[in-house]
């Protein structure tokens, strides 16, 4: 008897454990507990990642590994270091390939519009490809960022010193921008 249930649970057991073996996962599922599995996230605190422009990701990723981006959790920092150096294109082509979110918010008046269309905001960010695709993006993350650049502690880019001489006098401004943007359809 004891010969037939040994090899039965062995059988049972090894694909099993096979799966629970990291090193089979692709390392996009690393990602998808904070950033959703197909890049969209389900609070403010995570950006969107679905359908972003890949060059734009990609720049970010190697910004986090190399400390010039940091986030104030420090997660991304980490969980860069846990990519292999092959798996960076992995992610990139996965989170990049996906349908962009929808809009979220809807903003109570036009203030953001005028701000933003005043600054050409979406000149650069609707067609760029060193400029991420705002539309679509969480609220809450934007204007996160926006503040960031505006008390100097995102300042890895060349596109940095700009925004921030662009929100240095703004409170306000800066949600209802944000606001604004969140609401627009992503269009390429
Ligand atoms: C534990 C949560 C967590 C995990 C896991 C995580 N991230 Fe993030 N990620 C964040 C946070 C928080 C931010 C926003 C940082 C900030 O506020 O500047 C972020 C920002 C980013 C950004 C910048 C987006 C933008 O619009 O500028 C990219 C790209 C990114 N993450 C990719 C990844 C990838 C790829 C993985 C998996 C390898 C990953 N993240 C795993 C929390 C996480
Ligand atoms: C001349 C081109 C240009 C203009 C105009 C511009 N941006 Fe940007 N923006 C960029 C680039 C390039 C980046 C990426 C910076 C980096 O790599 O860190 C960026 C990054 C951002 C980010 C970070 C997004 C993310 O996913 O983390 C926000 C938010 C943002 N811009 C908002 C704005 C707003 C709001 C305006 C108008 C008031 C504006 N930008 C005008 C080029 C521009």
């Amino acid at each position: 008897m004891k010969s037939l249930v040994v090899p039965c649970a062995l059988l049972w057991a090894l694909p099993a454990a096979a799966d629970f073996d990291a090193a089979s996962y692709p390392p996009y599922e690393t990602c998808a507990l904070c950033h959703g599995l197909f890049g969209q996230s389900r609070t403010d605190k995570f950006p969107h990642l679905a359908g972003q422009k890949p060059a734009y990701i990609r720049a970010q990723l190697d910004a986090f590994l190399s400390g010039e981006r940091t986030n104030d959790g420090g997660q991304m920092s980490s969980i860069v270091t846990e990519l292999k150096p092959e798996d960076f294109a992995v992610v990139v082509d996965w989170f990049s390939e996906q349908d962009p979110p929808s809009p979220s918010t809807q903003p109570t008046d036009d203030a953001g519009m005028s701000l933003a269309q005043e600054a050409g905001c979406l000149e650069c960010h609707a067609s760029a490809e060193n400029a991420p695709y705002v539309t679509a993006q969480h609220a809450g993350y934007l204007a996160k960022q926006m503040r960031d650049f505006r008390d100097g502690v995102r300042t890895n880019s060349a596109a940095a010193e700009m925004h921030r001489e662009f929100f240095q006098s703004m409170e306000d401004g800066i949600d209802q921008i944000a606001a604004y943007l969140a609401s627009l359809e992503r269009t390429p």
